[in-house]
């Protein structure tokens, strides 16, 4: 999902400006970012999905789509598939594949640190934008560390790789997560000071939450520790 104030931006920054604009997604699902931007007028639309059976519900449910050539859901790990399908090309490129419910998906379900690696080798132009999801959690991926396999965790050193791009950063709050903007030179983004401060305030009780979480597993853990020790 793209917040209507970021579809505000792009429409006006970028597709008011250029009607043969284009994005590319990782992260299909079942297709609610990618018709976001069909509607708001991208030309083309390319989406990376791991899981098939959400390729094949999205083949069904976007038929038209596909046959106008407007949509292109690839069948893939994204961190794998980037390097076939990112160009200068695109205008928007949306990074949020991460996670799965399928276990044999599981080892292959945190590609970010490897998506952002190959674009910040290949560099970014300044007619585009880079957004990641859900940043709220790859910026406090310790309150994630519980699950062997959480992609949140998996995904610790995201923030070291974004300090190395040479371009405006900015992190936008919306109700309970936020967005990384990683923006190109030939826009000029303003924050909205006031949303952003209250989404600010308001996503404390995202972070109290699992920040509770743990603390308990911290007192769970060392309860073990002790009682073990006292067998
Ligand atoms: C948060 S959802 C995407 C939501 C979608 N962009 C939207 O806004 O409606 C994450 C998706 O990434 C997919 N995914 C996880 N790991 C992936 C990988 N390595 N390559 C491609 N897709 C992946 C999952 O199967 C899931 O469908």
């Amino acid at each position: 999902m793209i917040t209507n104030d970021l579809q505000t931006f792009i429409k006006k920054n970028i597709i008011d400006k250029n009607i043969n604009s284009k994005y590319l997604e990782t992260g299909f699902l079942e297709g609610r970012s990618a018709f976001e931007m069909l509607s708001l007028g991208f030309k083309k639309v390319v989406s990376i999905e791991i899981d098939e059976n959400f390729v094949k519900e999205g083949e069904k449910k976007f038929s038209t789509f596909i046959k106008d050539q407007r949509l292109e859901i690839v069948k893939g790990d994204s961190a794998e598939k980037i390097p076939k399908y990112f160009s200068d090309e695109f205008d928007v490129i949306f990074l949020d594949a991460h996670g799965t419910t399928e276990k044999d998906l599981k080892g292959k379900s945190a590609p970010l640190e490897r998506e952002l690696k190959f674009i910040l080798n290949k560099g970014l132009k300044d007619h585009q934008l880079l957004i990641i999801d859900d940043y709220i959690k790859i910026k406090h991926f310790y309150l994630f560390a519980y699950n062997g396999y959480d992609w949140r965790y998996l995904v610790r050193k995201t923030k070291n790789l974004i300090k190395k791009f040479d371009k405006n950063i900015y992190e936008i709050p919306y109700k309970n997560n936020s967005f990384l903007l990683v923006v190109g030179n030939d826009y000029k983004f303003s924050k909205n000071y006031f949303k952003n401060l209250f989404f600010k305030i308001y996503n404390l009780g995202f972070f109290s939450k699992y920040f509770i979480f743990l603390i308990k597993r911290i007192i769970k853990f060392y309860l073990k520790k002790i009682l073990k020790k006292q067998v």
